[in-house]
């Protein structure tokens, strides 16, 4: 049984898409949704499927350990960062070892590393003129984007897509991928898949 936590910044898409996909099943259940940002949409988002939220402050995140405390009193087993903008924290990293993901907006190690999100990415990809991007999805360890990748979908871009147009062909592979590798990742949780 997995009990995934999803860590958000924004707007959620991603999430919402996550939540949806596991919303009938029921081995994989969503439990908790964490955001940096009290005003972050993703919370309302939160709200209107019924699930728990939580807003985290900086001094919290990076200064005492009450999110693990928080996270282990839910049994959450996974952790989901979707367009979450925090570097993660050793104890978290620590504890979440193989059980914490991310998704990139590129084809990591390209266009990884502190600053580069959202339109950042698609706007760096653009000035390169690359003629592919795409997403990656990784396991999370505590520098930015560096982690061991597990799955990445690649899209063609032409030379007259804008920023906007490799944002909308990327946000697509996100949408259409994510759910799925976390199915596959929490399929594989052990039977004894509690936190130390
Ligand atoms: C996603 O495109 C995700 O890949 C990106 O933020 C977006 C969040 O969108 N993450 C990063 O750039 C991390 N470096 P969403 O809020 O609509 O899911």
């Amino acid at each position: 049984m997995a009990n995934i936590a999803i860590f958000a910044s924004g707007t959620g898409t991603n999430a919402r898409k996550i939540i949806e996909y596991f919303k009938e099943n029921a081995n994989i259940h969503v439990a908790l949704v964490v955001s940096n940002k009290a005003t972050a949409p993703v919370l309302d988002m939160a709200d209107a499927f019924g699930i728990e939220k939580m807003v985290i402050s900086r001094q919290r995140f990076y200064e005492t350990e009450e999110l693990l405390q928080a996270l282990k009193q839910r049994d959450i087993n996974f952790i989901v960062l979707a367009g979450f903008l925090w570097l993660i924290p050793e104890y978290l990293v620590r504890a979440y070892d193989k059980r914490m993901v991310n998704i990139h907006p590129a084809l990591l190690p390209k266009y990884g590393g502190k600053g580069m999100y959202g339109m950042h990415v698609h706007r760096a990809v653009k000035a390169a003129g690359e003629a592919v991007s795409g997403i990656t999805i990784h396991y999370v360890d505590e520098r930015y984007d560096e982690g061991s990748a597990i799955f990445q979908a690649s899209c063609p871009i032409s030379p007259d897509d804008e920023p906007e147009d490799i944002a909308r062909k990327v946000q697509q592979l996100e949408h259409q991928h994510f759910a799925r590798v976390i199915e596959k990742l929490a399929g594989q949780l052990e039977e004894n898949n509690t936190i130390e």
